[in-house]
C-alpha cells in the first residue's frame, strides 16, 4: 500500500494527495481514499478499484482543504470494497486514518473493542487504529500516537488526523517505510520518495518506531519515548523526469530500454582505476573470518541472487545458498559469525527479506545490502549497502532494477575470484573489458523488437507456457517465465530442461509454447536433443540462443538471436528478449502492462 499525508496552503491539499497517490499506485492499486479536514469536519471520499474511480468521485469538489491524508491500497485484510478503502475513521468521524502494513493483534484489539459499543464499518485490521485513536485521545496527538503504539503490533506506517487538531497531522512507522517530505509552507509524509518529488528534495527517513508531527511550517520527530530529536535532512538525487514515461507507452519498455545505460552507470559506480572497488565500508570486511554465503531476496531479486550464486562458484569457486526470504526464517538457517549474509531488493522495503536481513544480525552475520533505494530500511538496517544505481523503477515488472542486481553479482564475483585466486589477471581484464562494452550490445539485443512483436501476436493465446534452460539458462528461464505469468497472466513454469523428461513432457501436446534458453556451449546439443523432443509431441519452440548456434536454428519454430558472447556474461543479453516476449504479449492482450493485477511493486507485508 502507499499512504501520502500534506499540511500546507489552502486549496492544495486534494490536488498534492492526489498526485501522491498517482505516483505511489505502483504500491497497490485495489482502491484508492482521501481525507481532509473542511469546515470543521472530516471529509472522506473512497472508492475501490483505481485511482480514476476516487479522481470521478471528487470531480467538480472545490479543495478547500490545507491537511489531508490518502492511501492507495494492496488489499490483505478485507476484499478490496469502499468500506476496507482507506482512510478509515472513529465513530464519531473525528479521527482519520491511513495505514500500511498490518496490525496483527487486530482481532483481539476489535473484539474488545466491539464489547465496549463500537460498531466496525469495514472488515480491515487497520480501522481498529482509528477506533484507538479516538478512544485514547487526550488532546495531544502525540501523547495518544505512544498509547496506540503500545496497544497495536505488527508492522505499519501510519498517518493520523484529528478534526480538532486541523493544523497538524501525526505519523508512526515500524517496519512499513515512512518518509518526510520538507517543503516552503508545506510539509508532506509519504511512503515512498516519488509521491512528493514534484514538492521537494529534502527528505527526512524515519526510523521504525519513530512519531512525527507534520505542520506547515515546522516537523517535530520523535523517539520511541515521546522525546524529540533531531534528524538528518536527504537531499534526494533523482529528478522527476526519471519519473516519467518520456515518451513510451509504458514505463516497463521505458525501463527495458534504460538498461544499457543502467549497466554502465551501475559498473560506473563500483570501478576505481580500472580495479572493481566497492568502498571504503565493504572494504573492511573481514573475509578471512567469512566461511560461507547465504543470498536472500524475493521474485525477481531472487533470481538475480540464483543468478550471483552460479557467478560465485563459477568465478570464485565459493558455493553459495541462495533462499526465498519468505521461507529463510522458518528454515532454522545455518547462519553465525563467519557467514556473509546478502540481501537483494529493488526497492529495499520488502518486508520478507528485511525480516530475514534481522534474524542474520541477530545470529552475528555480516550483512550486505543490494538495493535500488537509498535511504530505504533494507540499505538502512545492513551493515553494508551496495547500491544498483537504476534510477526510479515504476513499472511493477522489475526489468532495469534485475539487469543491475545481475551485472553488480557479476562484479562481487569477480572481485571474489580475484580475492580467492579462482580467476587469473588476464581472465579478469577480459571479463572487464566484455563488460564494459555491455550497454552497446544489449542496444543490440533490443533490435530484436519487432521481431519479438510478431511473436507475441501469435503466443497471445496461449494458455500455458513453459521455458527452459540449463545452467545458468536455467535461471535465466525462471525470470522469463515470472515477467511472463506477472504481466500476460498466462500460467507459465520454469524447468531444468533436463527435468523435463522427468514429468513437464506429459503436459507438451500440439501448439504447447516452449520458450527454451539455449546459450551455454557444453550444454546446447543437449537443449536440441530437448527441443526435438518438444516438438516431436508437436510443442510450439520459441528459442533464444548465439548466433552461431545454427543447430537451434533447425529444429526451433522461432529462433531469436543474441551476439556471441562468453558464456558466462551472455545472461545480460538473453534477459532482454524474454522481458519484451513478455511486454509485447501483455500489449497484445490489451493488458495493464506497468499495474498487473493483483500485485504491487513493494510488498511491504509478510
Ligand atoms: C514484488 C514485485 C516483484 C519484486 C519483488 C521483490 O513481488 O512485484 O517485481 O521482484 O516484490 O521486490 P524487491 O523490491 O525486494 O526487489
Amino acid at each position: 500500500c502507499g499512504i501520502i499525508g500534506y499540511v500546507g496552503t489552502e486549496n492544495e491539499a486534494v490536488e498534492v494527495i492526489l498526485d501522491g497517490l498517482s505516483k505511489l499506485e505502483y504500491r497497490g492499486y485495489d482502491s484508492a481514499g482521501l481525507a481532509l479536514i473542511e469546515d470543521g469536519k472530516i471529509f472522506i471520499e473512497k472508492k475501490s478499484g483505481r485511482l480514476l474511480n476516487l479522481k470521478k468521485a471528487l470531480k467538480g469538489r472545490v479543495d478547500k482543504s490545507c491537511i489531508g491524508i490518502g492511501h492507495t491500497r494492496w488489499a490483505t485484510h478485507g476484499n478490496p470494497t469502499d468500506e476496507n478503502s482507506h482512510p478509515h475513521f472513529s465513530q464519531d468521524r473525528k479521527v482519520a486514518v491511513v495505514h500500511n502494513g498490518i496490525i496483527e493483534n487486530y482481532i483481539d484489539l476489535r473484539d474488545k473493542l466491539e464489547k465496549e459499543g463500537v460498531v466496525f464499518t469495514s472488515q480491515t485490521d487497520s480501522e481498529v487504529v482509528a477506533h484507538l485513536f479516538s478512544k485514547y485521545f487526550d488532546g495531544d496527538m502525540i501523547s495518544t500516537l505512544k498509547k496506540v503504539k503500545s496497544i497495536i503490533r505488527g508492522s505499519y506506517a501510519l498517518g493520523i488526523i484529528e478534526v480538532d487538531n486541523p493544523d497538524k497531522m501525526v505519523c508512526a512507522r515500524k517496519e512499513s517505510p515512512l518518509i518526510i517530505g520538507l517543503g516552503k509552507d508545506k510539509n508532506f509524509i509519504a511512503s515512498d520518495v516519488p509521491a512528493i518529488l514534484k514538492y521537494t528534495r529534502d527528505v527526512v527517513f524515519l526510523d521504525n518506531d519513530e512519531m512525527a508531527i507534520i505542520e506547515k511550517n515546522k516537523v517535530t520527530v520523535f523517539d520511541p519515548q515521546g522525546q524529540p530529536i533531531e534528524k538528518k535532512v536527504t537531499k534526494v538525487e533523482w529528478d522527476t523526469e526519471q519519473a516519467n514515461k518520456k515518451g513510451y507507452p509504458h514505463f516497463m519498455l521505458k525501463e527495458i530500454h534504460e538498461q544499457p545505460e543502467v549497466v554502465n552507470k551501475g559498473i560506473a559506480r563500483y570501478m576505481k582505476d580500472s580495479q572493481i572497488y566497492f568502498g571504503e565500508e565493504f572494504e573492511k570486511i573481514d573475509f578471512s573470518k567469512i566461511d560461507n554465503i547465504v543470498i536472500v531476496a524475493c521474485g525477481t531479486a531472487y533470481h538475480a541472487g540464483l543468478q550471483g550464486a552460479y557467478f560465485l562458484k563459477k568465478l570464485a569457486g565459493i558455493k553459495v545458498d541462495v533462499e526465498v526470504a519468505s521461507e529463510f526464517r522458518y528454515s532454522d538457517p545455518f547462519i553465525n559469525e563467519k557467514t556473509l549474509a546478502i540481501f537483494i531488493s529493488q526497492s529495499g522495503e520488502t518486508l520478507d527479506t528485511l525480516m530475514a536481513m534481522k534474524l542474520s544480525k541477530e545470529l552475528g552475520a555480516t550483512t550486505l545490502a543490494i538495493t535500488n533505494v537509498l535511504g530505504s530500511t533494507i540499505s538502512r538496517e545492513a551493515d553494508i549497502v551496495l547500491y544498483t544505481m537504476a534510477g526510479p523503477e515504476i513499472s511493477v515488472a522489475s526489468t532495469k532494477a534485475y539487469t543491475a542486481q545481475v551485472a553488480l553479482m557479476y562484479m562481487f564475483a569477480m572481485y571474489m575470484g580475484i580475492k580467492n585466486k579462482k580467476i587469473s589477471i588476464e581472465e579478469y581484464n577480459e571479463y572487464m573489458r566484455t563488460i564494459a562494452e555491455f550497454s552497446d550490445r544489449i542496444e543490440v539485443a533490443l533490435e530484436n523488437k519487432e521481431k519479438i512483436h510478431e511473436l507475441a501476436k501469435k503466443i497471445k493465446d496461449c494458455r500455458n507456457g513453459f521455458y527452459i534452460g540449463r545452467g545458468i539458462d536455467e535461471k535465466i528461464a525462471r525470470e522469463g517465465s515470472l515477467k511472463m505469468k506477472e504481466i500476460t497472466y498466462i500460467h507459465s513454469e520454469a524447468i531444468a530442461a533436463g527435468e523435463l523428461k522427468h514429468g513437464t513432457i506429459a503436459l507438451i501436446e500440439p501448439g504447447t509454447l516452449v520458450v527454451v534458453v539455449a546459450t551455454q556451449k557444453d550444454m546446447i546439443e543437449k537443449m536440441v536433443s530437448n527441443i526435438k523432443e518438444i516438438k516431436a509431441r508437436g510443442g510450439y519452440v520459441i528459442a533464444i540462443t548465439k548466433e552461431n548456434y545454427s543447430q537451434v536454428l533447425e529444429v526451433a519454430d522461432e529462433t531469436i538471436f543474441i551476439e556471441d558472447i562468453n558464456d558466462m556474461l551472455a545472461p545480460l543479453l538473453t534477459v532482454m528478449p524474454l522481458q519484451l516476449l513478455a511486454y509485447y504479449t501483455a500489449v497484445e492482450k490489451g493488458l495493464d502492462v506497468d499495474k498487473p493485477r493483483n500485485l504491487a511493486k513493494s510488498v511491504t507485508v509478510e
